[in-house]
């Protein structure tokens, strides 16, 4: 026994050993990637960043600080980066370019530490797939995974090393123009989508090939804007903070984001940018986050706007105590001006540079760019044509696109019957908005409008045309325009508009269908992209009434980042699909699914308003006083949804029975298994998204009606039954108390429901004991 002790003893130390000198052989040789690569490469990895600290000077340590725009400097981009006063640029698209400025990075400094490139990859890099709200409607976080990895790739090739996505701000009023960016307004399907966007950004581990940092945003609460006007303060009851908004940035730490953003906007008061609460106490000491935080663009210097800071250096210096690692700006940086005097003047100190310092090194470390700074120029180009990543987007959009309404089966459409097809609206045959906001390096040649793949489709069997009809534009330009490169049509006449707009509506009556795509720009929606009304923008709605009054078969096609007041048109137009900005195959994958070469099986990630005056609206709310009228808040319009959280329809019809919960009570710790059967009832296959939902009857605090707590996408054949299993544990039940200011978890009494949307009605329940 004591000789086996012994054997132990020098076996764990020889373990130990070579634990210790394998990566730093590793690091001497370069060697690729062991297998268990993630655990031994903390080592290498301090080591280094650690080494290089050493020798950094206080100004260089500050100018790994420092990340700037590659244009609207005023300054020299080449210079500052020669003098070792950036660590980082972001907005470069040009591999090109990219390795020239890496080459003045690498080549020109003392330390040759190469730069990170950063840029708004947000649905696609080349290849662009739908917008996020999309992707989260397809229910299928596997699905959005490949998407992001797909982008990330792309990206890669073309020199770019950090993402500043996925975006998980949750946003429940649909006013504020980033919704768009999002999954919507639940905690719960943000999470996933959180999740299974860090990890198709950034592969298995920090540095996998083909991958890039991945960057949530906006740490924290940007969602919830006032009055849903972008960078407006949000004021959010901690009850809402802990449940709400913060879980789906937990779900990305969890997950192994490696940077976080702060957000522009106060949060209850203090700007995030400043909030050391925020950024320090609930990030790191609860989160236990060991990445990066950067900035917002300029928010560093907006602590004084705020009304925070008293000058620069005082927005400095509370930026970097709070926890912000480095600071995004346009021209000079907060940082890279007030630090070094800080610094002497003993109002920060040197240690604390070090720390702020070191997760930066460690992320360049990790990505390898120390050995291969540069991208080969001639692989971008080959992988950003790659045909597979076509296939992916176009297989996103149709998983994407959420059926909202199908009288009399008019969808799929059986393509003898309508030998003239009309085709109207200002989207039906727009490049940039068939993309949607946030592409710069897209290029809109390989997009497919719905004009063009619907010509694609029919070819000589039928006769399609298209008309624009109306013309929509935003009263105040998109600060973006410039940036995005958008060609802008000139403004009609109005007696031309006229023209265009009757020439639509006689199209229309002379074809035997016609298709119409409406919605907004795609510059109405994103940042800077508030509105105070739902409505169809222009007079879309107008040309809408008067093709469907041409008594011609109108189907719908809707591309829009937001819900729009869409009462007239759920009541007089037969067939409506939600499209959203569906990337560079959209037209292909709207054609597709009203042929019914493929099945919608999306859902909603919102609560769809009737109207603006409903919002905010959303499915989790509390009851108090007279839940028997909750359909009646207002005296003058029903106070529910147009559409429900969760909803969307398929040419397949689907059933749910036999609800089986394994046990009627559990201990607070103890899990229990609900089962379902879902069936497939018709004569088409198609997806159903089985969702359950859980309603705690009374506890510490008062709890919503209903909350999300588990899904799953499903693909039934005709006729085809299958049993979903999900399993509720003790987290699914644990939430944070305003009455205690804890997380708490209760005994009570527990409502489930599973079914197709968030009004299911198949009922179980079961008691939690103490
Ligand atoms: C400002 C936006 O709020 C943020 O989301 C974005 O990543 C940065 N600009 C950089 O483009």
């Amino acid at each position: 026994m004591k000789h086996f002790r012994v054997h132990r003893r020098f076996f764990s130390f020889v373990q130990a050993v070579s634990l210790c000198i394998l990566p730093v052989l590793a690091e001497a040789q370069n060697l690729p990637a062991p297998a268990d690569r993630n655990q031994l490469s903390d080592f290498v990895v301090q080591q280094r960043a650690d080494k290089l600290l050493k020798q950094m000077t206080t100004d260089e340590k500050i100018g790994q600080m420092s990340q700037i725009f590659v244009f609207g400097n005023g300054l020299s981009v080449e210079e500052r980066i020669r003098s070792g006063r950036v660590g980082s640029v972001l907005f470069m698209t040009d591999p090109a370019q990219i390795n020239h400025l890496q080459h003045v990075a690498v080549d020109g400094t003392r330390l040759h530490i190469p730069l990170l490139f950063g840029l708004d990859v947000i649905h696609g890099f080349r290849t662009i797939f739908p917008v996020p709200i999309g992707m989260a409607a397809s229910w299928d976080p596997q699905m959005v995974e490949r998407a992001q990895s797909v982008a990330a790739e792309e990206a890669r090739a073309a020199g770019v090393h950090w993402t500043f996505g996925p975006m998980v701000d949750i946003a429940r009023d649909p006013r504020w123009g980033r919704i768009v960016e999002g999954a919507g307004e639940d905690p719960y399907l943000g999470s996933a989508m959180a999740a299974a966007q860090v990890r198709g950004f950034q592969g298995q581990y920090i540095g996998s090939p083909n991958h890039i940092l991945a960057c949530v945003k906006h740490f924290a609460g940007y969602g919830a804007a006032e009055g849903g006007r972008d960078y407006d303060e949000s004021d959010i009851s901690d009850d809402q903070l802990w449940n709400v908004y913060l879980p789906p940035f937990k779900s990305a730490v969890d997950a192994g984001v490696v940077t976080l953003m702060s957000a522009y906007m106060d949060l209850n008061g203090v700007p995030a940018t400043g909030n050391k609460w925020l950024l320090h106490d609930v990030l790191r000491e609860d989160w236990h986050f060991k990445g990066f935080v950067v900035s917002d663009n300029e928010a560093v210097k907006s602590l004084q706007t705020h009304g925070f800071a008293k000058d620069s250096t005082d927005a400095a210096i509370r930026a970097f105590d709070a926890g912000v690692n480095m600071e995004m700006a346009l021209g000079k940086t907060a940082y890279g001006e007030n630090l070094p005097e800080a610094l002497k003047a003993g109002r920060i100190t040197i240690s604390q540079i070090d720390d702020a310092v070191r997760p930066i090194l460690e992320a360049k470390i990790r990505l390898g760019l120390f050995e291969h700074p540069y991208v080969d120029e001639t692989l971008a180009k080959k992988t950003i044509n790659d045909p597979e990543h076509r296939a992916e987007a176009l297989h996103s959009a149709e998983r994407s696109a959420v059926l909202l309404k199908n009288d009399g089966g008019l969808l799929p459409l059986q393509a003898s019957r309508y030998k003239t097809i009309a085709v109207l609206g200002p989207l039906a045959d727009s490049k940039v908005d068939t993309t949607g906001s946030w592409v710069f390096a897209g290029d809109s040649s390989e997009t497919v409008t719905v004009f063009e793949a619907l010509q694609q489709e029919v070819g000589a069997e039928a006769h399609v045309e298209y008309a624009q009809g109306v013309q929509i534009a935003r009263k105040f330009p998109s600060p973006f325009d410039g940036i995005s490169k958008v060609k802008k049509q000139a403004a009609w006449s109005e007696s031309q508009s006229a023209e265009e707009f009757a020439r639509a509506v006689q199209l229309a009556g002379n074809s035997d269908l016609t298709i119409m795509v409406l919605g907004e720009a795609q510059n109405m929606s994103g940042e800077d992209a508030s509105r105070s009304s739902l409505a169809l923008p222009g007079k879309e709605e107008q040309l809408l009434e008067a093709v469907v009054a041409t008594g011609k078969p109108v189907v719908l096609v809707l591309m829009n980042g937001r819900p729009l007041d869409i009462r007239w048109a759920s009541e007089h137009v037969p067939a409506i699909l939600e499209a959203w900005y569906p990337g560079t195959q959209g037209g292909n994958a709207i054609v597709n699914l009203i042929y019914g070469k493929a099945v919608p099986g999306g859902k909603l990630p919102f609560t769809w308003p009737r109207n603006v005056g409903q919002v905010p609206i959303f499915y989790a709310h509390n009851t108090t006083q007279a839940p028997s009228a909750q359909d009646k808040r207002y005296w003058n319009e029903e106070s529910t949804p147009l559409y429900p959280f969760g909803f969307g329809m398929s040419y397949a019809t689907f059933s749910f029975s036999n609800l089986q919960l394994s046990k009627p009570e559990v201990k607070t710790n103890e899990t229990l298994d609900v089962s379902v059967d879902v069936e497939n009832t018709s004569e088409m296959a198609g997806d159903e998204v089985v969702q359950l939902y859980l309603h705690q009857q009374s506890g510490t605090s008062s709890r919503p009606v209903r909350e999300l707590k588990g899904f799953r996408r499903v693909s039934l054949s005709p006729h085809e039954k299958k049993t979903i299993h999900f399993t509720i544990g003790k987290d699914d039940r644990t939430y944070w108390s305003s009455a205690t200011k804890s997380w708490v978890i209760d005994s009570s009494q527990f409502d489930v429901w599973v079914g197709g949307d968030s009004t299911a009605s198949l009922h179980g329940a079961f008691s939690v004991l103490p």
